[in-house]
């Protein structure tokens, strides 16, 4: 783990537009992802300390509440991810869900990890076994077969101090996020989800919800945004980290 530049003003601005798509309106947001999503390019990105319009009093909303995006390059992201990679699959495991020891031996979809507003403002891959290979053609994919698993891994860089005098100079540290699974069963296993079962399994391993399963309901909002796309409920990932 090593400690990197953050740009909080870009971070909390971003949050607070994100917040909208996250818990205002994810139907009509993601209705059309591409078109809609007003997280897929960074709204906050073009000036992030300077002029940035997102800014203004990033504190008052949110005082240092989760930090949702730290800033970082491309190569920055990639190795903080190398250097994690081994903490969050061990972390993942202490749950004995199979998906957990195999997926990161799975294609990765992704070039290297980009910032998901969606999923907590974190850093993330997505990943799909064999039976889910055409995922790779992205909107091309058609209608997954049961059996098909695509799985999201997840870190964050929170700042060490998020309302520090200088936001553009906090630093902070690389943590395990939450791993965001989706499994298409067997035709009528939950026809509400399209087939698909959601799971989230949280850092340390415990089983955080899973469709038709443990804590279901904690899972309800995974589906209700997924449920928005036209692409058998899936997103797919933003164009330049294809
Ligand atoms: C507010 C909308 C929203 C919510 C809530 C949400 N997701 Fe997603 N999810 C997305 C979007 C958008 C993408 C693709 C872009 C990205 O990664 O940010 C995605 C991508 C994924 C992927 C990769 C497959 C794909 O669609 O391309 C998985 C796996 C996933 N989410 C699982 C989950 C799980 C599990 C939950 C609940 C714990 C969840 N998601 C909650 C919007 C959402």
């Amino acid at each position: 783990m090593r400690p990197v530049n953050i740009s909080r003003s870009r971070m909390v601005g971003a949050y607070l537009v994100c917040a909208l798509a996250v818990f205002g309106a994810p139907r009509a947001v993601h209705a059309d992802y591409h078109a809609a999503n007003p997280c897929t390019a960074n709204p906050c990105a073009a000036n992030p300390c300077a002029a940035n319009p997102c800014a203004a009093n990033p504190c008052a909303a949110n005082p240092c509440a989760p930090a949702p995006a730290a800033e970082l390059s491309d190569a920055q992201a990639a190795a903080i991810y190398e250097d994690i990679a081994a903490e969050l699959r061990a972390g993942y495991a202490k749950s004995d869900h199979p998906v957990t020891t195999a997926y990161f031996k799975w294609k990765r979809y992704n070039k290297t990890p980009y910032v998901s507003a969606t999923h907590g403002g974190r850093y993330v891959n997505n990943f799909a076994n064999d039976t889910a290979k055409a995922y790779g053609r992205f909107e091309k994919a058609g209608v997954m077969p049961a059996g098909s698993i695509v799985v999201k891994d997840s870190f964050r860089v929170a700042p060490a101090n998020p309302c520090a005098a200088n936001p553009c100079a906090a630093s902070g540290k690389a943590q395990p996020g939450p791993l965001f699974i989706m499994e298409k069963m067997q035709a009528g296993f939950s026809p509400e989800t399209g087939d698909w079962r959601y799971t989230m399994i949280m850092p340390n391993g415990a089983v955080f919800g899973e469709t038709k399963g443990r804590n279901a309901d904690k899972v309800r909002f995974c589906a209700e945004c997924h449920g928005g796309s036209e692409y058998d409920s899936l997103f797919f990932l933003p164009e330049e980290y294809r």
